[in-house]
């Protein structure tokens, strides 16, 4: 496994490659977890070469938020990604990737805006932003990204579509711990107890897909059954509890009547946990449990 920090490094390698090899790109910020390592198995199951890039990018992160104190745990993350069979890790300075040579997009989409960009409005322009300048780095066939960032994926979708990149977004399904909770790099700030209280995510979003598959419809009724198994867990401070449709990406207030994405986001010990399902009529919500 070849890890190279630097961008003209990183470009020459890129450049030996034959243009017939099919290159599968994950994109991290490291503190590598199985939902992460799930993305690279993926990658390497489809493609003949995987990339993995680690960069803690501080434009997606405020002032007020965890950048400093991100988990960076550099050596045991090459230890997993080289066990898997991982081909390169690309570990990149910020000047890197804030470089004159590497062009980004924007994109100006109202779901942007909503849930965790109203909650972090610095977010998505971040996350654009530095998404956009590692595929113009990599030059991927396809990408993988987890519905664990639903939000991020569906726009990491739209960039693609708007940019036109020929680039293949992949989903990953959410790995959770053996309660529930969606793995986040961000649960190791949390205390024993607490991770055992935001199971109630998992819960409330259970809740929802049974409510749909014994045929409520009335997103306000599911939601306001999900707020209550969130509400009653010690601690939880609820942001928000939303259903959205996949035909608009616009907040459902009335009939369920389509597929849609049901997402939370609740504050615990000072901690920003989300987690999300997406429900299709047609098949049963899934559950990776
Ligand atoms: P990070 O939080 O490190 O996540 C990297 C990828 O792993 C994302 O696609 C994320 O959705 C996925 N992931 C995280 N937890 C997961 C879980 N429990 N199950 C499945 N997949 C999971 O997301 C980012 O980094 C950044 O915003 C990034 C896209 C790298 C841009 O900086």
């Amino acid at each position: 496994m070849k890890v190279v920090s630097s961008l003209s490094d990183f470009l020459n390698w890129r450049e030996t490659l034959s243009k017939s090899l099919s290159i599968g790109f994950v994109p991290t910020m490291g503190a590598l977890h199985e939902g992460h390592l799930s993305l690279v198995s993926s990658s390497i199951a489809d493609a003949n070469i995987t990339v993995v890039s680690i960069f803690v990018n501080p434009k997606q992160f405020s002032e007020n938020e965890d950048f400093d104190t991100y988990p960076r745990t550099l050596t045991e993350d090459l230890y997993k990604l080289k066990k898997l069979g991982v081909d390169v890790v690309f570990t990149p300075e910020i000047e890197d990737v804030y470089n004159k040579r590497v062009n980004s997009f924007s994109l100006k989409d109202p779901f942007s805006e909503t849930l965790e960009g109203a909650a972090r409005p610095h977010f998505f322009s971040g996350v654009i932003n530095v998404v956009s300048r590692l595929f113009n780095i990599v030059n991927p066939s396809a990408a993988y990204f987890g519905e664990k960032d639903a939000q991020q994926l569906l726009l990491i979708e739209k960039l693609v579509s708007s940019a036109g990149l020929p680039i293949n977004i992949v989903h990953g399904k959410t790995i959770r711990e053996k309660n529930g909770l969606a793995m986040s790099s961000r649960n190791q700030y949390l205390s024993a107890s607490a991770r055992e209280a935001a199971s109630c995510l998992y819960r409330s979003l259970l809740v929802a897909q049974q409510l749909l598959l014994n045929g409520v419809i009335d997103s306000n009724i599911i939601k306001d059954e999900m707020s209550k198994v969130l509400e009653k867990e010690e601690g939880v401070l609820v942001d928000y509890v939303s259903m959205v449709s996949l035909n608009g990406l616009r907040e459902i207030n009335g009939k369920v009547l389509g597929p849609a994405l049901i997402s939370i986001a609740v504050v615990l010990e000072g901690v920003r946990l989300i987690d999300n399902i997406f429900y299709t009529s047609m098949s049963r919500p899934m559950s990776t449990l």
